[in-house]
């Protein structure tokens, strides 16, 4: 590593999020990718250097932050999966608040920047789209646990940035759940798709998310920052864009209330959030879907 005051650090890199963001971090040099179960191979990209690392261990943590020294760390690691959240609520407190406690107590305050992602799923769902001040109250454990780690970063002295999001979607096939592949690869089997009309979000694709948050990072921006996708749709309305973009017939996505979907735990309907202030700070442009789905860089598998 050339110069160890330079790197970032970057958690959860094999992620839905991680992984573009290897992308977009990788051209600048000096990344450390941190992975937990996912199998390293061979690096894909140059100037990045993969560490392997379960973050809700105190004393790898520590030896990792020791180790590199980073100037910043940008937190992806989580547990996203909302029901194994709610039937598994100390594991999910362990990674989603654990990894946050461990890493800020080996960072060093006055120099190490810490961006924490977070989500829309901290709100009720009562009033979304929401902007970065409104109050917040979880209606579920992973709500509450990323909610609580939100806390744990802005009790932190150092720089920060929360950035929060909604709805992630990319055209990987790599298995990872989302909202995209959830509709475009069932469609392709022929098979139909069930999704929410009472669901609202600001879906954003990672691609898209990563280069946003990249940029963020880079600024002395501090606090909370919405960054999420510019549209307002429910995720009917979202597999509905899919499935006429790609030509499949629209009768094959069908509407129902989250409430018959059979998910363990509750979620918020009228989520999403508001990104007035990160479309007037950051260079980057946030994407509506009829964009991404247009853009030469959005290649699902055929
Ligand atoms: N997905 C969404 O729609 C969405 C919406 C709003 C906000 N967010 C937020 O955005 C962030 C990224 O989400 P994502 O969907 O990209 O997450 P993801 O695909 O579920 O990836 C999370 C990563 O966390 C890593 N991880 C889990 N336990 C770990 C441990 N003990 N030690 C080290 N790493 C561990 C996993 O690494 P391994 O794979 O190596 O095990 C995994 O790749 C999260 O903070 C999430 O809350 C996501």
């Amino acid at each position: 590593m050339a110069n160890s005051n330079r790197v970032t650090l970057l958690t959860g890199a094999a992620g839905l999020l991680g992984f573009r963001l290897v992308e977009a971090l990788a051209p600048h040099g000096d990344l450390v990718a941190v992975v937990h179960s996912h199998k390293l191979t061979a690096p894909a990209h140059s100037g990045v250097t993969f560490a392997c690392c379960d973050l809700t261990d105190r004393n790898e943590t520590a030896l990792l932050l020791r180790r590199y020294s980073p100037k910043t760390v940008i937190n992806c690691a989580a547990m996203t999966d909302v029901d194994g959240c709610e039937d598994k609520p100390d594991l999910a407190r362990a990674i989603n608040c654990g990894i946050v406690e461990n890493i800020l107590s080996e960072a060093e305050p006055f120099d190490t920047r810490f961006v924490q992602l977070s989500t829309d799923y901290i709100f009720d769902g009562m009033s979304g789209p929401y902007p970065e001040d409104a109050v917040p109250n979880p209606v579920n454990v992973y709500g509450k646990t990323k909610l609580e780690a939100e806390q744990l970063v802005n009790d932190w002295p150092g720089s920060k940035l929360i950035v929060r999001t909604s709805a992630l979607y990319d055209c990987l096939d790599s298995g990872k759940a989302n909202l995209f592949a959830s509709t475009y690869y069932r469609l392709r089997r022929s098979e139909s798709v069930v999704s929410a009309s009472d669901a609202h979000c600001n879906p954003i694709w990672t691609q898209n998310l990563a280069h946003a948050v990249a940029e963020a990072a880079s600024t002395d921006a501090e606090g909370v920052l919405n960054v999420a996708g510019p549209v307002y749709l429910s995720r009917y309305d979202f597999s509905l864009i899919v499935a006429t973009k790609y030509g499949y017939a629209p009768q094959l996505v069908r509407a129902a209330v989250l409430g018959s979907m059979g998910r363990r735990a509750s979620r918020p309907l009228l989520a999403g959030l508001d990104s007035s202030k990160a479309i007037s700070l950051l260079n980057t442009r946030l994407l509506s879907p009829l964009e991404t789905l247009s853009d030469p860089l959005f290649q699902p598998a055929m």
